[in-house]
């Protein structure tokens, strides 16, 4: 539990200290880790904050529409950097090498904006499970341990780096963001990369987005998950008619869980599963559907 005023109005003024005179740029996801952030940074530094969302072709279906439209009176800069993310991920079949190939293309974006906007500051909304899973090397995530060492800013400001998921949430309340954001299930950095295993194609993107789209659409609602998502495992066999062919293997995640750092997963009624598994079959491509039991620890929550 946090002092929710307290610790506003803390972070407001070390974010003021931190950034003096300069211009800060920070990446804002739509997420509640970046909102607040941005939230607070408003507060602090006003218009000298540049929030920058970028596309990078990796996110769920909707939400580059979904955040211009929630920013809409914020100064919101969107990158389109698709094609970038996806060239930068040819030939990468290596979860770790994935998450630092994506972290060194956001950093570099980032960078390239900050000169674009005379920026010198970089704005984080790192959180504590991000720095104690990443120093812990269990993974890398995208904005720790995936950072290139040779970044180009001045400084750093991470002004959630000590809360947990519960907490940032109190403090989303505390500073009035809407419910949708507050509430908003987590989305990893590296976005949907890490719910393909091995190499990330747009084929294989734009099956496991329709995918997620789906659980999210039976599940949220009705079932309240902490997380839910759909991740593509690989090929197997299935049929079309009487012809067997070669189909992706979808599974589906739905997990309760306070913070992220355990797991457990929910015990969905079997006619829900059912029919989510008809819906996600129907998907060009797709050939089977299984529902992963792994409470975490021993597995992660994501795939990768
Ligand atoms: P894992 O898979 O480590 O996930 O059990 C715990 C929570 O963290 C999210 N996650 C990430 N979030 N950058 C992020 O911002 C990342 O690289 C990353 N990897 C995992 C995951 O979705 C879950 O909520």
């Amino acid at each position: 539990m946090v002092d929710v005023e307290k610790f506003i109005e803390t972070a407001v003024r070390e974010i003021r200290d931190a950034a003096g005179a300069e211009k800060v740029v920070m990446a804002l996801s739509g997420g509640v880790d970046s909102s607040v952030c941005a939230a607070l940074a408003t507060r602090a530094i006003g218009d000298r904050l540049i929030p920058i969302y970028v596309d990078t072709g990796l996110m769920r279906k909707g939400e580059t529409e979904q955040i211009r439209s929630l920013f809409a009176d914020a100064d919101l800069r969107v990158v389109d950097a698709a094609d970038e993310y996806f060239e930068a991920l040819a030939g990468i079949t290596d979860p770790e090498e994935k998450r630092k190939a994506i972290g060194a293309k956001f950093v570099r974006i980032f960078e390239r904006e900050a000169k674009r906007t005379g920026a010198t500051l970089l704005l984080q909304g790192t959180i504590y499970p991000d720095r104690v899973e990443s120093e812990g090397g269990i993974k890398s995530h995208h904005n720790v341990g995936g950072m290139p060492l040779d970044i180009e800013f001045s400084g750093l400001i991470e002004p959630i780096a000590d809360l947990y998921k519960d907490e940032v949430r109190e403090v989303a309340g505390g500073l009035g963001l809407p419910a949708e954001i507050q509430y908003r299930m987590p989305f990893p950095g590296p976005g949907l990369a890490v719910r393909v295993l091995g190499e990330v194609t747009r084929e294989k993107i734009v099956v496991v987005r329709e995918a997620n789209a789906i659980v999210e659409e039976c599940l949220v609602e009705e079932f309240h998950p902490w997380q839910c998502f759909a991740a593509l495992l690989g090929l197997g066999t299935g049929m079309k008619g009487n012809a067997r062919l070669h189909g992706w293997i979808v599974a589906v995640r739905a997990v309760q869980s306070r913070d992220g750092m355990t797991a457990d997963p929910l015990h969905l009624p079997y006619e829900a599963l059912s029919r989510m598994a008809a819906r996600i079959t129907e998907i060009p491509g797709v050939a089977r559907v299984v529902y992963d039991v792994t409470p975490k620890p021993p597995a992660t929550i994501e795939y990768e």
